[in-house]
């Protein structure tokens, strides 16, 4: 062979491994914009990604956001003019990135949109979240089985629902997967909203808030003489999207509907926050749906190491999330309940949270 095309050969072959190289053996920036500073949701989550992805030689920055969306797309702003290669996001509201995620694309950014879905942007190439109808499914089957909604005859039971924010597209989700289980006892009338605030558009909750639920909680207990007396309405359970929502709703259950432990209707919650799961085990309330941000946060660093090193990105579900524009690769987590009698297995046992946390 003529030693020009030896050459060739040569600085072709320096030249592949310099581009394996440049994706695997030097550092990828990482940029993590959350949505709000809670913990556990979704400041662990941020905690365990950089973690995760430092130890694996990469650089990653978290920002912070204050629940509005145009804080957070300042944050996201300033990740892509830090030149970062990936980025991580949990959308504020679903459907306010379009423009910043445009100039992402333009940038070669891998975009992950992480536990909630971003909506029209063809900027994001996955989706990892844990499996939202699969938590509303989760919630239901509890009280379908705690107000023994199989057995029939008896009295009907009776419920109310607090919904999530609507501009947050796990909500519908949420919505959805409940009502698959609810549905046919509403129907049949084993089960009764007294309100007949059944819809997602008249449950719906303002940016998860807290004060709102109790707010409108209270208006039911007045409005539809709810309460433990002889004189009052019989309440059973309360389906909430959300331990912030159960908070609020609690709070008012208490305080203006002089619900004690001994007699708490059954309140679902999601995210096992310490307060929540202080009142699991005090009784006053039944149940949160445990999304581990390890589980999540650890996954999620997990598909980035896999794309950095060339390798395939896994995911287990093609046709269930679409954002508008198509349906995004998505990796789904399987969520699990907790409630008094597996709070010691589930939360402490398993090192979330030290049982002196939950006293
Ligand atoms: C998350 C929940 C969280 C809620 C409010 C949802 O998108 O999936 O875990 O409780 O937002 O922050």
């Amino acid at each position: 062979m003529h030693l020009s095309s030896l050459k060739k050969i040569f600085i072709m072959g320096i030249t592949a491994a310099l581009m394996t190289c440049s994706l695997s053996c030097f550092a990828q920036k990482i940029g993590i914009s959350l949505p709000n500073p809670d913990r556990p949701r979704f400041n662990l989550d941020g905690e365990v990604m950089k973690s995760e992805l430092e130890a694996d030689g990469q650089e990653v920055i978290v920002k912070c956001g204050d629940r509005t969306a145009e804080t957070q797309i300042k944050n996201i702003e300033e990740l892509i003019s830090n030149d970062c290669d990936y980025l991580v996001i949990v959308p504020v509201d679903g459907s306010a990135l379009g423009d910043v995620l445009n100039k992402a694309k333009e940038k070669n950014i891998t975009v992950i949109s992480y536990d909630r879905l971003i909506m029209n942007s063809d900027a994001v190439k996955y989706y990892a979240t844990f499996d939202n109808y699969k938590v509303g499914e989760i919630m239901a089957e509890y009280l379908v089985k705690k107000l023994n909604l199989t057995q029939s005859g008896g009295d009907p039971k009776y419920i109310e629902f607090f919904s999530g924010d609507k501009s947050d597209n796990n909500v519908e989700a949420l919505w959805e997967g409940a009502m698959k289980v609810l549905k046919p006892y509403l129907e049949q009338g084993r089960l009764i909203c007294r309100s007949s605030e059944s819809t997602l558009d008249t449950t719906h909750t303002l940016n998860w808030e807290k004060d709102e639920a109790s707010r409108r909680m209270t208006q039911l207990i007045d409005s539809m003489n709810y309460g433990p007396g002889e004189d009052k309405n019989r309440l059973d359970a309360v389906l909430c999207h959300n331990d912030g929502l159960a908070l609020g709703v609690i709070e008012a259950l208490y305080k203006n509907g002089e619900y004690r432990k001994e007699n708490f209707p059954f309140v679902t919650g999601q995210d096992c926050q310490v307060i929540n799961l202080k009142y699991i085990k005090r009784g006053m309330q039944a149940m949160s749906v445990f999304k581990d941000a390890r589980v999540l946060a650890y996954a999620v660093a997990n598909m980035i190491m896999q794309k950095i090193n060339g390798e395939e990105v896994v995911v287990n579900s093609t046709d269930t999330y679409t954002d508008g524009t198509s349906n995004i690769p998505t990796l789904l987590c399987s969520p699990k309940f907790v409630d008094k009698d597996n709070i010691q297995e589930i939360i402490i046992e398993s090192g979330f949270y030290d049982a002196s946390e939950l006293k």
